[in-house]
C-alpha cells in the first residue's frame, strides 16, 4: 500500500502539444505539466494525483490528473484541455507557479515480466504507458497500439517510440477508428495466444469495446477508468462502476464502487460495464 502525501510542488515547465486552436480560444489542447518530484517513496503507473494551484483564484477544487511519468528530478502529467473538467486552468500554469499535489492515489497496472504486454491507448490515453515502459524490467515484452484523432505531435508518442515497439493509427477519414477498434481486437487475440496480457487506457467507447472482447477471449485485461473520474475523491457519486461476480470481495459483487477510491485501474473480469454503459448494450 502506497501511503499518499500532501504537498506543495513548483511547476518547472508547462510545454503545449501540437498547434492552438481557434475553438479554445487560441490555447492548446494537450500539455505535458512538469513539477518539481515529490517525496514519494514509490508509485505506480496508472495511479493518479489531485492537483490544485495553489494561487487558485476562483478555484476551490483539486482535479485528478492521471500521472505521464515519474522521474529522478521531476513529475510529469499530460493532460487534455477540457473546461467541463476544470483542466483549462491546468494549460495557464508557468514555470514557477507553484501548485498543491496529492498523491499518488488509485491503483495501477500489473507489471509482469517475461510476459508479452499489449498497451492500448487512445488519445490522452497514452499518458500512463510512458511511465510504465520506464518502470517495466522487460521493455522488450512491451508493444503498444496507439489510436489517435490530431497527428502525432500532439502527443507525447515520439519521445516514448524509443523506449517501446510502437504502432500508429490515426484518424483520418470515416472509419478509421473502427478499424483501430479491429486492430485491437485482432492484438488481443493474438496476445491470448501467447499467454500476453493488456492493457487499455482512453475513452470510455474505446473501453467497453475492449472490455467486451477481453471477456470474449478470456484475455488478462487491465482499464485505466480515468475518463470516469470528475472529483477525484469520492464525493461527486459520478463515477461509480460496477462491480461482478469475480469481484475480489464477494460480499461487494454486483454492487457500485467509485472508480476513484477503488480504481482507477480494474481488471476487466472484475467488473461489469454492461450495467455502467447500457446504452452500448443493445
Ligand atoms: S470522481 Fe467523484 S466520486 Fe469518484
Amino acid at each position: 500500500m502506497i501511503s499518499p502525501i500532501r504537498t506543495e510542488l513548483t511547476v518547472t515547465d508547462n510545454v503545449p502539444f501540437g498547434q492552438p486552436e481557434p475553438g479554445l480560444g487560441g490555447t492548446h489542447r494537450y500539455y505535458a505539466l512538469t513539477l518539481e518530484r515529490p517525496a514519494w517513496k514509490n508509485w505506480e503507473p496508472g495511479q493518479f494525483i489531485m492537483l490544485r494551484p495553489k494561487d487558485g483564484g476562483t478555484v476551490e477544487w483539486a482535479r485528478p490528473l492521471t500521472i505521464c511519468r515519474v522521474t529522478s528530478q521531476s513529475l510529469v502529467l499530460f493532460f487534455r484541455v477540457a473546461s467541463e473538467y476544470g483542466t483549462d486552468r491546468f494549460a495557464r500554469l508557468r514555470g514557477g507557479d507553484k501548485v498543491i499535489v496529492w498523491g499518488p492515489l488509485g491503483t495501477g497496472f500489473e507489471i509482469r515480466s517475461n510476459t508479452p504486454t499489449l498497451l492500448l491507448a487512445r488519445d490522452a490515453g497514452i499518458a500512463p504507458f510512458a511511465g510504465y515502459a520506464d518502470m517495466h524490467p522487460d521493455p522488450a515484452c512491451l508493444s503498444m497500439l496507439f489510436g489517435h484523432q490530431h497527428p502525432s505531435s500532439h502527443y507525447p508518442a515520439d519521445a516514448m517510440a524509443s523506449r517501446l515497439d510502437m504502432e500508429h493509427l490515426r484518424d483520418r477519414v470515416p472509419g478509421d477508428c473502427e478499424e483501430f477498434y479491429r486492430v485491437s481486437a485482432r492484438k488481443m487475440q493474438e496476445y491470448k495466444e501467447n499467454g500476453g496480457i493488456c492493457l487499455a487506457c482512453g475513452p470510455m467507447d474505446f473501453l467497453y469495446g475492449v472490455w467486451k472482447k477481453a471477456l470474449e477471449l478470456e484475455l488478462p485485461t487491465q482499464l485505466l477508468l480515468s475518463a470516469r473520474m470528475n472529483c477525484g475523491v469520492g464525493a461527486c457519486l459520478g463515477c461509480s462502476t460496477i462491480t461482478s461476480k469475480h469481484w475480489p470481495d464477494p460480499i461487494r459483487a454486483g454492487l457500485p464502487v467509485h472508480t476513484c477510491t477503488s480504481g482507477p485501474v480494474f481488471w476487466a473480469r472484475d467488473i461489469d460495464l454492461d450495467a455502467v454503459m447500457p446504452e452500448r448494450n443493445m
